[in-house]
């Protein structure tokens, strides 16, 4: 029976930790995170709560494993891992945090090797059950070391010019509105995707635009000059706002046939409209990690199909675009769980082809 408490205990410890610490990280998974640049090798939201419940359990089961030999040594390194632990979901999630976040599990990484060199100085059972939890830190380390370089850290951005132009002015980014009710594309999207994606998504993006831009050199330009001028997390926040207004704006609930000027266009590139909507779709299933699908025309009207990914956007590379489907995980979770390619075929029943030609610049019909 002790023996058994042994495991229990710790066990208990480790999952209550874990369910305190998942009610802490709420709002921002749902709010925050999914707003951000993610790594390509990041896998879909619903594997972290999954592996972090099997990892709690070797957790407890590790240090059961000395407890019920009588070897006590090892539980204050033991709980101070667990403290560690503890306070990254604070200073990441809670704080939304990613350098904080960075610290704590580089702090977690030493904490949990330290642990495990010792551990198979005792007992080889104890430390090979951390060593899944060692590996799944390294691997979050690099998620989060990933997630503060492209969304924080001001210096990535390689298209980047130099010298943004000169504005007069300054401007408060407002959330555009909606052509459509929030349930109106129901069922293909429904009402909570629009509430979540719409109100809560890009209203985060503008949020963070409007705070980030003040007293920096940008203040007063357009969205679309922003988009081409601006890098690091200026430029994430506000591409991630005009990439959202196009693709909310191409959305319509009552969608008609493709006009003529744009099937023409689609015919003359793509051969047909089907041979169209079969690339785009392969494009948009095959599109690794977070970004965008565009239909694009360039200078000389030709239209064709890119990728880009996280924030990216035509426009840096002197293209226009006419439609954009985001593939971002935040954009379909809610109504097709990991399922991109259901949330694809929704998408097409709702394109608004009269938006799209609209904005063609070298309309020839
Ligand atoms: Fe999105």
């Amino acid at each position: 029976m002790k023996k058994f408490l042994s495991y229990l205990l710790p066990v208990l410890l480790c999952i209550a930790m874990g369910w305190i610490a998942s009610l802490l990280q709420t709002s921002a998974l749902i709010e925050w995170y999914p707003t951000l640049n993610h790594s390509p090798l990041s896998p879909p939201a619903y594997i972290f709560p999954i592996a972090w419940a099997i990892l709690y359990v070797l957790m407890g089961l590790s240090i059961g494993s000395l407890i019920s030999r009588g070897d006590m040594s090892l539980v204050k390194l033991w709980l101070f891992q667990l403290l560690i632990n503890f306070l990254w979901s604070i200073t990441f999630f809670a704080l939304r945090s990613p350098f904080a976040g960075l610290i704590t599990i580089l702090i977690l990484d030493v904490a949990v090797l330290t642990y495990i060199i010792y551990a198979f100085a005792r007992r080889a059972l104890a430390a090979w059950l951390f060593i899944p939890y060692f590996l799944w830190l390294l691997f979050a380390t690099y998620l989060s070391g990933y997630i503060y370089i492209n969304n924080f850290d001001s210096t990535y951005n390689a298209y980047a010019q130099t010298a943004p132009a000169t504005a007069t002015k300054s401007i408060t980014y407002t959330l555009p509105p909606l052509r459509y009710a929030h349930d109106a594309l129901a069922p293909l999207m429904s009402s909570e995707t629009i509430d979540y994606h719409y109100g809560k998504h890009l209203r985060g993006y503008i949020d963070n635009l409007n705070r980030l831009i003040v007293s920096t050199p940008y203040e007063g330009l357009t969205l679309d000059q922003l988009v081409v001028q601006s890098d690091g997390a200026l430029f994430n926040n506000a591409a991630q706002v005009w990439n959202h207004t196009l693709f909310f704006d191409g959305l319509t609930p009552s969608q008609g046939e493709i006009p003529d000027g744009l099937e023409h266009a689609i015919v003359r590139d793509f051969g047909s409209v089907e041979e169209f909507r079969r690339q785009f779709t392969q494009a948009a299933n095959s599109l690794f990690g977070s970004g965008w699908v565009w239909l694009v025309e360039n200078d000389k009207g030709e239209l064709s199909i890119i990728t880009t990914t996280n924030a990216d956007n035509p426009l840096r590379r002197g293209l226009n675009p006419l439609l954009t489907l985001d593939v971002w995980e935040h954009a379909y979770y809610i109504d097709h769980r990991n399922r991109r390619a259901d949330f694809i075929e929704a998408w097409w029943g709702l394109v608004d082809w009269e938006q799209a030609e609209r904005r063609m610049l070298h309309n020839q019909q």
